[in-house]
């Protein structure tokens, strides 16, 4: 392992932190507010799709809140609340107004009881998240029984750190490059000049492995085509169509038994 790597291994959680401080403005400038056309066209009516008329809901990794406002807008909800670790991140969601209580805290200890929303949304976010079982055990201890949880990831499989579009010249080939998807990875990742953003790694079966260890059962999964409006904005993104950029995962979590841990499977009606 290299010297940089194995830095970027210890010290994944300070690094990342002040990366997000720096990049919040990169991050509600361009992505937010109608900015991005992947959160205008897909991941917002996705969500709200999902959440239906859930009434406690919770954001991890809220960012500067555009998910609990477009919620807020259509349904009435008993409770809202975001929490990010990012002080930038969290100023701008108040600034911006809409639901009720904003946190700073991290997805790795929630500040709330257990069993106090009915939905847990995260969009996003896991991907710069390094200790996943915890955050995920976090998730389950906080819904209620029978809950849901809306996971959004940067498809695992297809937008690894490697991953893109090839446009080989010599043999006249183009196709997308898939990378090292089995290999677990801190990185650090230059997505436009001057922007750094700390990214995990993880294989899907990582992912669907800790979450049914903690509880949760996948009830669906979509792999949207990545939304018209994103594929105008270039080329090769309309070249690389039939590649997901997005995965969404909805879990519920499991009825807690008796003696407090996981047990029979809840079945709740669809929101
Ligand atoms: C790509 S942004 C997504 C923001 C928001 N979910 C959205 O969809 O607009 C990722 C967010 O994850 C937050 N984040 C980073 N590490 C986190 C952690 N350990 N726990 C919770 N959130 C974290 C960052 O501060 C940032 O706001």
């Amino acid at each position: 392992m290299d010297e940089f790597q194995s830095y970027l291994d210890g010290e994944f959680k300070s690094i990342a932190s002040e990366l997000w401080s720096h990049n919040a403005n990169w991050w509600q400038e361009g992505f937010t507010e109608g900015a991005d056309p992947e959160y205008r066209e897909q991941i917002l009516p996705i969500l709200g799709e999902l959440s239906g008329q859930a009434k406690r809901v919770l954001e991890i990794g809220t960012g500067e809140g555009q998910v609990l406002r477009y919620l807020e807008r259509l349904a009435p909800r008993e409770r809202l609340v975001g929490v990010d670790p990012t002080p930038e991140q969290i100023e701008r969601a108040v600034a911006r107004g809409g639901p009720e209580l904003y946190l700073r805290a991290g997805a790795e200890g929630l500040p709330f009881g257990d069993a106090c929303f009915d939905t847990v949304i995260a969009c996003l976010v896991f991907e710069h998240i390094d200790d996943l079982e915890v955050a995920l055990g976090e998730v389950a201890r906080v819904l209620v029984d029978g809950g849901r949880f809306h996971f959004l990831l940067n498809h695992p499989l297809f937008q690894t750190p490697d991953s893109g579009w090839i446009d080989d010249q010599v043999f006249e080939e183009q196709y997308w490059r898939i990378g090292r998807y089995l290999e677990e990875r801190h990185t650090v990742e230059e997505v436009e000049k001057d922007v750094f953003i700390p990214f995990v790694h993880r294989p899907l079966s990582r992912y669907l492995n800790a979450a049914r260890q903690a509880s949760l059962w996948l009830e669906k999964m979509l792999e949207p085509a990545p939304p018209q409006g994103f594929l105008d904005l270039a080329p090769e993104y309309y070249q690389a169509r039939f590649v997901p950029r997005l995965l969404v995962l909805d879990f519920v979590r499991e009825a807690r038994t008796s003696s407090g841990s996981g047990g029979v499977r809840a079945t709740l009606s669809a929101p």
